[in-house]
């Protein structure tokens, strides 16, 4: 059963979703969609910048699974935080989702004219087309600032995570501030080898399952929403396998122990895209 995380507006979230970055448009996108969804996930995020959403949607209607038990996020691209666009933006990805509503719409980076797009949001949420908004790649002092003026609280932060990269004082701020904590890149990101730690394969070896497992169970056990990526069947289906075991203090202190203080992507305070 998918664990549910309470949000600060009465809505819940899934805790493990499928992450849909770098998936091919079109039968790549709609194939994981629907194999995520008969594996039992009930939770896929996307966001205009990766150019799936048509598909997502595609996958969700054929899935069988009903739109209201289906949790889906999209986001709002830094092109259009800075020309103003939000409203624009926002109806482009309900049109290519066609889904009839998101459940989160977030903010993609800091980018320059953040702080309108968030109005613009809280807006969107008013008129109900939008069930909860949030942010992703917000530093601290982002989350500071943007509690200091809204009116509507961002009910979550999607930030860089994963056993290398833990991000643990950002997250220990959010939950603090009853702001839920989503990790992008968990298993390290395409191209990373995380996977093939020999601590992972050790905790994996003690517990019967993979370091990816293991890996999502790490992030289950700290309380992070983890949005896992992959295009294959057996993959997605093993991601969502994790449900039936518990990491013990010290295999999560293990885990924890691959912490390298070195972000592995893109710096928030400093970005070009
Ligand atoms: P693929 O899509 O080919 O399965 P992240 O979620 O950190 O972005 O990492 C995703 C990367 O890890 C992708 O390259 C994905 O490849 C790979 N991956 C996802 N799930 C697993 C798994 N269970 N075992 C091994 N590799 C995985």
């Amino acid at each position: 059963n998918p664990l549910m995380i309470p949000l600060n507006n009465g809505t819940s979230i899934p805790q493990v979703g499928l992450g849909v970055y770098q998936t091919p448009d079109g039968e790549t996108t709609v194939n994981a969609v629907r194999a995520a969804l008969q594996a039992g996930y009930r939770h896929i995020d996307t966001a205009a910048l990766y150019g799936n959403e048509v598909s997502v949607g595609q996958g969700v209607r054929e899935s069988g699974v009903a739109r209201e038990d289906v949790f889906v996020t999209t986001k709002l691209w830094n092109d259009d935080i800075r020309a103003g666009k939000t409203a624009e933006a926002f109806q482009a990805s309900l049109d290519r989702l066609n889904l009839g509503y998101v459940d989160l719409y977030l903010i993609h980076w800091p980018a320059e004219g953040w702080q309108q797009a968030w109005r613009d949001m809280e807006k969107l949420y008013q008129q109900g087309v939008v069930k909860a908004i949030g942010v992703s790649n917000f530093q601290q002092h982002h989350l500071e600032e943007l509690m200091s003026f809204a009116t509507v609280k961002p009910v979550v932060d999607q930030i860089e995570e994963s056993p290398r990269f833990a991000n643990q004082e950002l997250t220990d701020f959010c939950l603090k501030n009853d702001i839920a904590v989503e990790a992008w890149s968990p298993l390290g990101g395409t191209g990373g080898n995380l996977l093939q730690d020999p601590v992972l394969a050790q905790v994996a070896a003690e517990v019967g399952k993979s370091p990816a497992q293991v890996v999502i169970r790490w992030f289950i056990q700290r309380g992070v929403v983890v949005l896992p990526k992959s295009t294959h069947k057996e993959r997605i289906k093993q991601n969502f396998d994790v449900f039936d075991f518990e990491l013990s203090d010290e295999q999560m202190a293990k885990v924890s122990s691959l912490e390298t203080g070195v972000r592995p992507g893109a710096d928030p305070d400093n970005f070009n895209f």
